[in-house]
């Protein structure tokens, strides 16, 4: 016999005709220069291939990525696909093999990409990714125009591309972030002295797309975005972009009990209740995303009511109070995140109350999670 497997008890809603409206107005925004669509981490934990597809024929430039299996999963669908941190020895094969785009953080790393296109006889794309500020990955500001140099003189290497990161521009105007641009400028006026034309520029994230929009502007004419995409922002810093969310994350009521008054609710017996309630428990729990932190604290939307969250959230259910909603069932539908008008539940709210940014709510959706593709 053969076994039909029964719906998912948590799904998450990607409204991909939401994500293209917001594709559409980063672009008009930055709009000459293009969009890089950085789905790294599986699209932020959405789903890459997906959101890709939905993405490839609206007019965006590439896609960005953070590492080989991503870039490989998306190197089939035509567009160019870049890698945006780093790469390393063993990864080259494929990688050159691929034709993914590739990033030099330093000399050592151009040379290896050089042996390995010559190896394969073929030319690789590159952009030097230069650290202006960021410490983490990527060629220093001082001695980026001599690694560029020699970089530029490899037979194999295409120079498409220049770029480095923002760690704070979400903070507007701060002097921090414009220091970092001055001296890519100025880099970039070096080379241009030298003979050094490099088609592509860039540096803004989303936050700067919002923060510092002359990030967008000539000489920059590509930006990397990622979380604007699914409408959210980072925590801090100005929203000028009119975006929606797309996401939505949605479970059922798996059971409608009537407890008497004084019942601990779940682990730690962190709440009692003061009266006899009637309390639901639906079927999500922190391995499908919820933060801990909405223990006692945050809400789900049933029917259109907020239920309050009851006790600790635990690993697979979650308990709410259902005393607004004596009609709830067991299969109703409950909505963790999303919703519509004033009780609607943003990834802000979440982030917010755990006290962390919306990428990490984002990608904390656990992966049991059904993606549903609107
Ligand atoms: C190098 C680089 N560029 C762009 C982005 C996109 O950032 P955001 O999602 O904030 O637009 C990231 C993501 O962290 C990144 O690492």
């Amino acid at each position: 016999m053969q076994i039909i497997p029964p719906p998912r008890r948590v799904w998450v809603e990607v409204n991909l005709t939401t994500l293209r409206a917001n594709y559409r107005k980063i672009a008009t925004a930055v709009a000459p220069a293009r969009v890089m669509a950085v789905l790294k981490a599986n699209a932020y934990g959405l789903g890459a291939e997906p959101i890709a597809r939905a993405l490839v024929h609206t007019g965006v430039e590439r896609f960005g990525v953070a590492e080989p299996y991503e870039a490989l999963a998306l190197a089939p669908l035509g567009l160019p696909v870049q890698i945006l941190g780093s790469v390393l020895p063993e990864e080259l094969p494929a990688l050159v093999a691929a034709g993914i785009i590739l990033p030099v953080t330093d000399l050592a790393t151009a040379h290896a990409i050089q042996a390995e296109a010559e190896q394969q006889s073929r030319r690789v794309t590159v952009h030097c990714k230069i650290d202006t500020g960021m410490g983490r990955l990527g060629i220093l500001i001082a001695e980026a125009r001599d690694v560029i140099r020699q970089t530029v003189r490899l037979p194999n290497l295409d120079v498409e591309g220049i770029y480095s990161h923002f760690p704070v521009a979400y903070r507007a105007g701060e002097a921090y972030t414009q220091q970092q641009i001055e001296r890519f400028l100025e880099l970039l006026n070096d080379l241009t002295a030298a003979g050094i034309a490099i088609p592509l520029r860039h540096m803004a994230n989303s936050d700067a797309i919002n923060n510092f929009p002359h990030t967008a502007r000539s000489p920059f004419n590509l930006v990397r975005t990622g979380i604007n995409l699914h409408g959210s922002f980072d925590t801090e810093g100005r929203r000028v972009l009119n975006l929606e969310p797309v996401l939505a994350l949605k479970t059922r009521l798996t059971a409608v009990r009537r407890l008497p008054a004084g019942t601990a609710i779940g682990y730690g017996l962190t709440h009692r209740l003061p009266r006899e309630t009637a309390v639901g428990t639906i079927s999500a729990g922190y391995a499908d995303g919820l933060p801990l932190a909405l223990s006692n604290r945050g809400y789900v939307l049933i029917r259109g009511i907020p239920c309050p969250i009851l006790g600790r959230i635990s690993m697979d259910y979650t308990t709410v109070a259902l005393d607004q909603l004596p009609e709830a069932t067991v299969g109703d539908e409950a909505i963790c995140l999303g919703g519509e008008g004033p009780h609607g539940i943003t990834v802000e709210d979440w982030a917010n109350l755990k006290g962390t940014h919306p990428y990490e709510i984002i990608c904390a959706i656990g992966t049991r999670v059904e993606r549903r593709y609107l």
